[in-house]
């Protein structure tokens, strides 16, 4: 199909694949799209010309900032009309991520204790909302500008990582969500309860090495230490897309940018503070 794009939103995989010198497929950053079916080939099924459409294209070869970009049916699904195209581009793979930490790593449950370490940002801000929607208490890790935010958001209590190290306190969590920070990973383990479970979403280079060299070994015994690697997911997106229409979550957006801007917006995400979403506008 192709697609002619109406927003686009960065993500960490597209300026953290710059910086490692992995370009993609057709030389062209940004996964996150949505925008409007300018035309199908003959063998599409699902979309017809003018379908307004969502999805992740990191699996496709990426091709998001840009005008128009090509993309095989299963990278999209429809995208419901309750939701503006700047939402339709904030959701996917932030949203996923947070998802598949928290229910599929995580096995969140109905009243569980869970930590949301670096809640602020584009995944944070969908992981607090959707473990609130799993009826959990919920606190979140953030600098101090966005403990507001992080509480309005539906966190039950904040931290503020510039005032207080949740890791000596005496709290315990029956599920960590590592989004951001760099924080020993024996430490991590220190804070969940007997049973807890830790999911390394993210973080600084050295967090991220450390959780997958050592985090298996630490699993032996009732704690689990365990990473994420997000996977787009038609039924999964489709999912977070009626919690949108429903009102159970919001995309947070934090800042707005033109295509001929987008240099500029990869530079504001890796400086590491977006509060929410960054979205770039096409049409
Ligand atoms: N495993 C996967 O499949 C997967 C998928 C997507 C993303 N990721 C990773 O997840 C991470 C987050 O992605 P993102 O899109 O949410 O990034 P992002 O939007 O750029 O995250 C920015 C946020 O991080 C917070 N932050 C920075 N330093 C922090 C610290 N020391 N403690 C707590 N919060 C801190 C900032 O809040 P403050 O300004 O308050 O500090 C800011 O709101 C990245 O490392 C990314 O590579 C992994």
């Amino acid at each position: 199909m192709l697609i002619k794009i109406y927003a686009v939103s960065v993500n960490a995989a597209d300026y953290r694949s710059m910086k490692m010198g992995l370009i993609p497929k057709r030389r062209i950053f940004g996964a996150d799209i949505s925008g409007r079916v300018e035309s199908v080939g003959k063998n599409i099924r699902q979309f017809k010309n003018g379908d307004e459409v969502m999805g992740d294209l990191a699996k496709f070869g990426f091709g998001g900032f840009a005008e128009y970009v090509t993309a095989p049916e299963k990278a999209l699904i429809i995208k419901p009309v309750k939701i503006s195209f700047e939402e339709g581009a904030a959701l996917p793979m932030a949203a996923l991520t947070a998802l598949q930490a928290l229910r599929d790593k995580g096995n969140i449950q109905k009243g569980q204790k869970v930590l949301i370490v670096g809640s602020a940002g584009g995944v944070g801000t969908f992981a607090v909302q959707l473990a609130k929607y799993f009826d959990t208490e919920v606190t979140g890790v953030c600098g101090s500008n966005n403990t507001l935010q992080t509480s309005s958001l539906g966190a039950d209590c904040v931290i503020d990582y510039t005032k207080e190290d949740f890791t000596k306190s005496n709290m315990r969590y029956n599920l960590i969500v590592a989004i951001n920070g760099n924080y020993p990973i024996l430490a991590y383990k220190k804070t969940l309860t007997p049973d807890g479970i830790y999911v390394m979403v993210g973080g600084s280079l050295s967090q991220i090495f450390k959780s997958l060299l050592f985090g298996w070994l630490l699993s032996f015994g009732s704690k689990k230490m365990r990473t994420v690697s997000a996977k787009a997911n038609n039924k999964d997106l489709e999912f977070l897309a009626k919690l949108i229409e429903d009102g159970k979550i919001k995309p947070v957006i934090d800042r707005r940018y033109t295509l001929d801007k987008t240099a500029d917006a990869m530079k504001y995400l890796s400086e590491g503070h977006a509060r929410g979403k960054v979205i770039i506008n096409i049409e």
